[in-house]
């Protein structure tokens, strides 16, 4: 009698236990099902290897187990680099090195500097960069600037010289996956690394990706001056432009010259014939026509991204911007160089004498501070405050990460 019930017993345990083995297992496929069906997140974390592999503890999760070949994979990738690229013409070496420090000083993964600039700059640049070389953060190509022969001319008139060098890079850099193409006028507020992510988001019909031309209609220009088709609303700025090549390379674009959809490389001729006379802003009204007829195509990010004098000469009108600070700074107009606009002229000099040093970035934000003070008196400088509020959080977030990683 007491054997049986030993055994009884014994068969409960055993049967007690393998129910809760089929509920863990149970419990732990749910879990993968969720984290697959979250898919984007974990995409990002595991594109984070160069994070110091906080990104990859994180993306392994609960079960060591189904952790551990992901682990080993992210350890073998080799660490993405970001591809940014510039067309510096006249006398814009020093805004353009001003501009390539601020990516350098706040920007985690790697970066590939494509630079386009005339004959005359190579010497300068080069000089500068090698300077530089003790960062090993990243690599840079210079190139000569360059049309296609039939046309040369008539794309080198177009706006200002060079600026429409940028629509060939697809077709220049066949190498290149994605690149961030910038003009030499932009700083950059925090790393590279947070517009670079935004190439993830974008869906399966999204190439390329800019900002608003303006945010409030009533001064803006294409809306009440164009006499070509534009983008949306109020048009899209070119200044801060993220390119997923590889799909502009592939796609075929409708447009208004022929009921055949044409590539990339075949629709710049036709559309340059026929609006020539029409285009004001040169490169940037062709990328508006094309995005006109292929808005499917297009990411537009939020105005602290690609942040003008056009967002507060007049009052402020980038909502995102009074909200979490800006972004990205883009003193068109030349008012990094004279005194119009001198908030954006203050944020400019500081990060133009600032040095590699550490502290040196550090010390950078309290006179800036009371150099934007005494802009108060203009409409920009009466929200300064949005200037130094995203650039605090960046300088912070570099002292708070690992001495190596710097
Ligand atoms: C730069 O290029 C050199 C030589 O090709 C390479 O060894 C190095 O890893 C590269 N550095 C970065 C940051 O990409
Ligand atoms: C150029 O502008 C003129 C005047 O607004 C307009 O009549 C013409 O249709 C435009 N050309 C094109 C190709 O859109
Ligand atoms: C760009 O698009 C191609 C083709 O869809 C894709 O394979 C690639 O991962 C994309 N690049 C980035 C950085 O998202
Ligand atoms: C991608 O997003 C754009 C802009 O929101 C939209 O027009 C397009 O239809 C989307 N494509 C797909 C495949 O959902
Ligand atoms: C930057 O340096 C210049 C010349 O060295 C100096 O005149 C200017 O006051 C400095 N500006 C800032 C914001 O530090």
């Amino acid at each position: 009698m007491r054997r049986y019930l030993r055994v009884v017993l014994l068969c409960l345990a055993c049967g007690f236990c393998s129910l809760l083995y089929a509920f863990s297992q149970l419990a732990v496929s749910l879990e993968e099902g969720a984290a697959d069906a979250g898919g984007k997140p974990q995409a990002a974390a595991a594109s984070w290897p160069a994070a110091g592999g906080r990104g990859a503890e994180r993306g392994a999760g609960p079960g060591a187990d189904a952790g551990t070949p992901d682990r080993y994979s992210l350890k073998i990738q080799p660490v993405e680099k970001m591809h940014l690229a510039v067309v510096a013409c006249g006398e814009r070496l020093e805004e353009t090195m001003t501009m390539l420090k601020s990516a350098l000083i706040f920007s985690i993964k790697p970066l590939q500097f494509h630079i386009f600039a005339e004959d005359q700059l190579h010497d300068s640049f080069k000089a500068r960069l090698d300077s530089w070389s003790f960062l090993q953060t990243f690599n840079y190509t210079l190139y000569p600037i360059t049309f296609p022969s039939e046309n040369a001319a008539e794309w080198k008139k177009l706006f200002k010289p060079c600026a429409s060098q940028r629509l060939f890079l697809p077709l220049i850099l066949k190498e290149v996956d994605s690149l961030l193409y910038v003009d030499t006028d932009i700083l950059f507020l925090r790393p590279v690394d947070d517009i670079w992510s935004l190439l993830k988001k974008f869906n399966s019909t999204q190439i390329a990706a800019m900002a608003p031309e303006h945010e409030e209609p009533r001064i803006g220009w294409y809306n009440r001056f164009a006499r070509h088709p534009y983008y949306g609303k109020t048009g899209v700025n070119s200044g801060v432009m993220l390119m997923n090549m590889t799909r502009m390379r592939r796609k075929y674009f409708k447009n208004d010259m022929t009921p055949v959809r044409l590539q990339w490389g075949e629709i710049l001729m036709p559309l340059l014939k026929k609006y020539k006379l029409n285009i004001t802003w040169g490169d940037q009204d062709l990328l508006n026509i094309m995005f006109f007829h292929n808005p499917e195509s297009l990411f537009v990010f939020p105005c602290q991204w690609n942040y003008r004098p056009d967002h507060c000469i007049y009052g402020s009108n980038c909502q995102e911007a009074e909200e979490e600070g800006i972004f990205i700074l883009h003193g068109n107009r030349g008012v990094y160089h004279d005194d119009k606009q001198p908030a954006f002229r203050a944020v400019y000099e500081a990060l133009r004498n600032c040095s590699f040093e550490d502290d040196n970035v550090r010390s950078l934000l309290k006179p800036l501070e009371l150099q934007l003070q005494k802009t108060v008196h203009t409409y920009c400088g009466k929200i300064y405050k949005i200037f130094i509020k995203q650039l605090t959080k960046s300088v912070r977030d570099l002292y708070d990460r690992p001495p190596k990683q710097r």
